[in-house]
């Protein structure tokens, strides 16, 4: 895989703008068939994954409607359908593709339907070869460094062009200036950097994403200040490992980091909350916490990923740090800041873990008193290194494992969630709850999830919220 990664490259202005006539050239063929039919043409984009791919979805809806497709999330009425995949854990896959398998069906009662797999599943040479030839019916594929060609592959399609395969695997590019459609007008998703170096032995991200790469702070700021000036309430700043900001553009060295980011855009004049994910333990610096800690805008929750409390493991995993760096780095955090919430990711059942090393992940996750954590079964991906590795741990063990850290760390959460009974926080509201309608749901600066009730519709609104009842994985209040 590693001989075919290219060096990540701004992509020109007149390459980008080759795009828009594409999207002109497509806008005209759409309005032809809305006429013809006397109905509009429908996109849908289905999203798997974290919340860099929701960001590259809101990219390709944003390509669509500038294409003259409206936006629907019903597959079943939609003329293009794009699947943006995942490849992190192998779950991932299997549903993406077996939601293209069904598929076929819609292909099948509507052949002028127009269907394309794109994201970090695609840029992986076996599942190309896998899907070109077992989803005849898929249109196109193309991989993370291909997502601003879509225009120019569906007009090719559109035009009569052959079946397309636009793989790259894993090779890098910043292309600014796309058009966007964002789900909701009030929060927002801004990448600061694109890619990965760390090679974690477990992680495919390095060979589907690329290196890491920066957007320039003009480009930043300039898109956070138009969000601001439009309503947006909160900006969630993106990257694989946010704290390697700036340092692949020479004349940001020793003069421009993650820290001076959040400056500048503390800067911006506005009510919005900052947001920012994900750091990698070994680069989050002093610096940045003592920033952090004087920034009004900066949200209080640090997403933190431990992976494993087991030094023999987090040396196998290729981490660069010990859980006693990663907990003085906590106690660092929570002495400038004593009232940050703090998540992780766990990862159990990575090959060769013990007994013992499992129980060292549980001794630090209670000493690191975790508001919430992401927990993960390891899962093989082909091409990383510990996919070779000979020790891999049986399921039935895993899933015991996995069982009692989710145990573990819900009697934490619930602990540490009760504590804020009678405290008001200023929650923004993400509209009406999922699993209760006469509820509204909301977030706390911390991101704790909170459900309240509310006569009037406060959807992308900032509400204060004095919480009444706290479970482990949501709290409960009432508006003040
Ligand atoms: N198996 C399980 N979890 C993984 N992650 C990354 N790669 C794997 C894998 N192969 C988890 C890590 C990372 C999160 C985004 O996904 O915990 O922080
Ligand atoms: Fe994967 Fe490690 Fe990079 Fe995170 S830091 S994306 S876990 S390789």
């Amino acid at each position: 895989m590693a001989d075919k990664r290219a060096l990540a490259e701004r992509i020109s202005s007149e390459e980008i703008e080759k795009q828009y006539e594409y999207m002109r050239r497509v806008r005209d063929i759409t309005a032809k068939k809305a006429a013809e039919r006397g109905a509009p043409l429908y996109a849908c984009v289905k999203t798997y994954g974290c919340q860099q791919n929701e960001a590259d979805s809101e990219r390709l809806a944003g390509m669509a409607v500038e294409m003259g497709y409206s936006l629907t999330d019903d597959d079943k009425c939609a003329d293009l359908i794009l699947i943006n995949t995942c490849a992190v854990r192998e779950h991932a896959e299997l549903k993406a593709l077996s939601i293209t398998g069904q598929f076929k069906h819609l292909k099948e009662k509507n052949k002028e339907l127009v269907i394309g797999i794109c994201g970090c599943m695609v840029s992986q040479e076996h599942r190309c070869d896998d899907i070109k030839h077992r989803y005849p019916y898929v249109d196109f594929l193309f991989g993370t460094s291909m997502l601003y060609r879509l225009p120019e592959i569906l007009c090719k399609r559109l035009s009569g062009g052959r079946r397309g395969f636009y793989s790259d695997y894993g090779a890098g590019n910043i292309a600014e200036g796309l058009p966007v459609s964002r789900k909701a007008p009030y929060k927002a998703w801004v990448s600061v950097m694109y890619g990965c170096n760390n090679f974690c032995t477990y992680c495919i991200v390095p060979y589907v994403r690329g290196r890491e790469r920066s957007r320039l702070k003009e480009d930043i700021l300039k898109e956070v200040r138009e969000l601001v000036q439009n309503g947006c309430h909160e900006i969630t700043l993106l990257g694989q490992n946010v704290n390697s900001y700036g340092l692949d553009i020479e004349e940001y060295k020793e003069k421009y980091d993650f820290a001076s980011l959040l400056c500048d855009i503390n800067d911006i004049e506005g009510d919005f909350l900052i947001r920012f994910m994900t750091s990698h333990p070994k680069d989050a610096s002093k610096r940045l916490i003592d920033t952090l800690a004087t920034l009004k805008k900066a949200a209080p929750h640090f997403h933190l990923p431990l992976q494993s409390g087991s030094d023999r493991v987090l040396k196998r995993m290729n981490r660069r740090y010990t859980s006693a760096d990663y907990l003085k780095l906590l106690a660092y955090m929570r002495e400038k800041m004593p009232d940050i919430c703090v998540t992780s990711d766990i990862i159990t059942g990575f090959p060769g873990e013990t007994e013992e090393d499992f129980e060292e992940t549980l001794r630090v996750i209670k000493e690191a008193n975790y508001d919430m954590i992401y927990s993960f079964i390891y899962s093989k991906r082909k091409g990383t290194p510990a996919a070779e590795y000979d020790d891999q741990i049986p399921a039935d063990v895993t899933s015991a494992r996995f069982r009692r850290l989710l145990d573990t760390q819900n009697e934490i959460a619930k602990e540490k969630n009760s504590l804020l009974v009678g405290k008001t926080f200023r929650v923004l509201c993400d509209g009406v709850s999922k699993s209760d309608e006469n509820m509204y749901t909301g977030r706390t600066p911390g991101a704790k999830l909170v459900h309240f009730p509310s006569d009037t519709d406060v959807t992308g609104e900032f509400v204060s919220v004095k919480i009444t009842s706290a479970e482990t994985f949501a709290l409960f209040g009432e508006k003040v």
